[in-house]
């Protein structure tokens, strides 16, 4: 038997802490460390900042000391929940490698980061090759619900002519940056605005959704579309965290499409608001068609953590290099040119 597998939470938000919380109780697991910013977390004990009610005996540490930090506890994996845009966690990217740690993130654009950073993505490719560790993004969604879910459910067609996953949540379940990054509570208006500065962003992914269901498939998209709407509230409601008046935002209608041929083969359409119905849907239409639903809906929050545990061990035993999941599943069909594995 090796030694015990040591992980060190990068970024300890709802997402970071739901990781720790659960990599707690799994076997052969030691969290070796915690980093965060923010001053409500730093100095304070891993065990309490992940809710554990006890203490691991390991203080969460200011980024400006990541690097140190991790010198001295040396993480077989680093489990980045930071943030979603490439451009801004690279440079924690580049810290974990440089000390040997592979990296397993829940940035959205990581999931298949070709589509958005080419160059980044070449970049932390060769990085990681060169100290032999693997750099992974994944989650419920990018990572599970529009792309490895539908991938796997594919593995029993033929031909495929389009695919289209629906996602419907109840967005007064989730949790407070969820509700607060969907724009719950604004005018539709303050929301556009604020989706075109950037200031908030709804769900990102649909694009790298796109990429990863069609190159798993080995399919070439010629063109991808994506797009987010407001879900106007008719009536007053609440949330644990808004209050939302008659005529504001109480969530969003999103979709991304993959075109191949000038015709839809991709489309995902996912409908967050409050009060909505639970459920997923995928439906392939093909040889045979294929119609998959869950009507409790795949959890978020928890969806999330799970993926992030669950795919460390395949991501210890993957090729080195930036890998996405394509390369630690998969049952899947494949529509693409069988002389790729000659
Ligand atoms: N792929 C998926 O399915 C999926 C699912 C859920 C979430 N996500 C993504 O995963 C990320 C984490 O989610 P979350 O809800 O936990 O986000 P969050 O609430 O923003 O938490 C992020 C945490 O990281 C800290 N942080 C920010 N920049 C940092 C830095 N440079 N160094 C160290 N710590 C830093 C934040 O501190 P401050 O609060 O002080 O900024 C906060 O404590 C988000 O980007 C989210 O969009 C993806």
């Amino acid at each position: 038997m090796g030694e015990n597998l040591r992980v060190l939470i990068y970024g300890l938000g709802p997402i970071g802490a739901l990781v720790g919380k659960y990599l707690d109780r799994k076997a052969g697991v030691e969290l070796v460390g915690g980093v965060d910013i923010d001053p409500a977390k730093v100095g304070k004990d891993l065990g309490e900042v992940v809710g554990l009610g006890r203490s691991l005996g390991v203080k969460v540490v200011h980024e400006r000391d990541a690097l140190t930090l991790m010198k001295a506890v040396k993480p077989h994996v680093v489990v980045l929940s930071t943030g979603t845009y490439l451009d801004k966690i690279y440079p924690q990217i580049v810290r974990a490698i440089s000390v040997g740690a592979n990296v397993i993130s829940t940035s959205e654009t990581l999931a298949y980061p070709w589509y958005r950073y080419p160059e980044l993505a070449t970049l932390i490719d060769e990085y990681a090759k060169k100290h032999n560790v693997r750099v992974l993004g994944t989650g419920v969604n990018p990572g599970y619900v529009f792309d490895t879910l539908p991938a796997v459910l594919s593995s029993v067609a033929v031909e495929i002519n389009r695919i289209h996953v629906v996602r419907s949540l109840d967005a007064a379940k989730r949790r407070y940056s969820f509700q607060k990054k969907y724009g719950l509570s604004m005018t539709p208006e303050e929301f556009k605005a604020k989706i075109s500065s950037g200031e908030i962003t709804a769900h990102v992914g649909y694009a790298e959704s796109v990429m990863l269901l069609a190159c798993i498939l080995g399919v070439k998209i010629d063109k991808v579309d994506e797009g987010q709407e407001p879900v106007v509230a008719d009536k007053y409601m609440e949330t644990q965290y808004f209050k939302i008046e008659p005529g504001r935002v109480s969530g969003i209608h999103g979709w991304g499409v993959g075109y191949v041929g000038g015709k839809e083969f991709i489309r995902y359409d996912l409908y967050a608001s409050v009060g909505r119905q639970d459920y997923d849907e995928v439906v392939i239409e093909g040889e045979p068609n294929i119609r998959w639903r869950n009507d409790l809906g795949v959890s978020g929050d928890i969806a999330t953590a799970a993926m992030v545990i669950n795919m460390i061990p395949r991501l210890m035993k993957a090729p080195p290099g930036l890998i996405t999941m394509k390369d630690v599943m998969t049952p899947s069909a494949f529509l693409g040119d069988f002389k790729w594995f000659t």
